[in-house]
């Protein structure tokens, strides 16, 4: 079913992205993977699909939301750990109760101190991965541990790079897997062009994933329509992709949707972009003033350059802003992978956002 909410797992309820499943699924063959693309495009839905079609047992970690004010704890991504490491995906039976052994010895030391120190926690951790990679070795098979929205464990209240890093450069038999919605955070946190960073060096074969182009949007809307005995015709379909371009999760959003509602018309579209937009927002409102001010400028424009983003900033704050100030906002912007530079213009990468932004009052 093409319409469903949830990441996919099933190659045959993946739409299109042959090329990118089997440069993912040669990559991780081989050597650690980071996917890329911005929200919704189905970086998740691949690492699934993609996992599910390989021999490789796997843990997934789903690191979204984990954070709480800015913080996760040692302690947390343990549990997290533990708790993916026992749902192993794997083709054998025998390894994943080897996994769930290995989970429940490294558990049991663990419970006995309620607040451990968090050298301690670290050390646990290390030592739950030292046991997997030498359960994968057993096995004669790379275990594959996946970090999705790995930009998050920035937010660990020690280092999980060096952690990860030993892991990359001790453990063999374990194959690394990070994922991340925000493009520019997710190659910072990583760092391996920083020589501060422990994976300062290291190789990363990338993965990324692009909309879909507009006769693929269409096409993707027609056969999920089509697998609901459903046949809206043409030109509603064409009208929801020039809105919605070529962003999977929102085609998917808006299929989903118009189902529920089994009407046709532009109506139906505007009603169903505007419950989109206003799930935007929430997002959007959360970033601080000045980003704010700068994206709803730029969701009035069309690919707008420097200029032209500051004048109309400076009309929405009703006051002269500082340059500073508006490079650090679209910096962010960028690095958070709500914007895109293009030459010398930027715009919003997602159309949601886009039409969120316009509404958004900056204050
Ligand atoms: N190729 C695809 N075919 C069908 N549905 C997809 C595809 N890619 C993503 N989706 C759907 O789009 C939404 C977002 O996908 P997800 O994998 O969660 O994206 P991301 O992890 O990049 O945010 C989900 O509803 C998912 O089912
Ligand atoms: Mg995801």
């Amino acid at each position: 079913m093409l319409f469903s909410e949830k990441p996919k797992t099933r190659l045959e309820d993946f739409f299109n992205r042959r090329d990118e499943l089997k440069q993912f699924s040669t990559l991780v063959e081989r050597s650690p993977v980071v996917v890329k693309g911005v929200r919704r495009i189905g970086k998740s839905s691949l690492i699934r699909v993609g996992l599910s079609l390989l021999e490789q047992p796997y843990i997934y970690l789903d690191l979204r939301g984990t954070a709480i004010n800015k913080k996760i704890s040692i302690r947390t991504i343990f549990e997290l750990l533990t708790l993916s490491a026992s749902e192993t995906s794997s083709k054998s039976s025998r390894f994943v109760q080897t996994v769930k052994d290995v989970v429940r010895e490294v558990s049991i030391a663990s419970v006995f101190t309620v607040k451990l120190a968090q050298e301690r926690t670290r050390n646990l951790l290390l030592e739950l991965f030292r046991r997997l990679d030498k359960a994968a070795k057993a096995h004669a098979h790379k275990l594959v541990i996946v970090f999705d929205e790995a930009q998050t464990l920035r937010f660990a209240t020690l280092d999980m790079r060096e952690l990860l890093a030993n892991v990359y450069d001790n453990m063999e038999n374990i194959t690394l897997v990070f994922a991340g919605s925000q493009i520019g955070v997710l190659k910072e946190f990583i760092g391996v062009e920083d020589p501060y960073s422990p994976f300062y060096g290291r190789y990363m074969a990338e993965v990324e994933l692009k909309p879909f182009s507009r006769e693929l949007s269409l096409e993707f809307l027609k056969q999920g329509f089509t697998e609901l005995s459903l046949k809206p015709d043409e030109r509603f379909l064409e009208k929801a992709v020039d809105e919605l371009d070529g962003i999977v999760g929102w085609l998917t959003f808006f299929g989903l949707k118009v189902a529920e509602r089994r009407r046709f018309s532009e109506k139906t579209i505007e009603e169903v972009l505007d419950i989109a937009a206003t799930l935007e927002r929430k997002e959007i409102e959360a970033l601080p003033k000045s980003q704010k001010l700068v994206l709803s400028a730029l969701s009035r424009l069309d690919n707008p350059r420097w200029s032209d983003i500051k004048r109309m900033s400076d009309s929405f704050a009703e006051r002269k802003l500082n340059d500073t100030e508006v490079n650090r906002a679209l910096k962010s912007l960028i690095r958070y992978s709500f914007i895109e530079k293009k030459g010398e213009s930027y715009a919003i990468t997602d159309p949601i956002t886009k039409k969120a932004a316009v509404d958004l009052t900056p204050d």
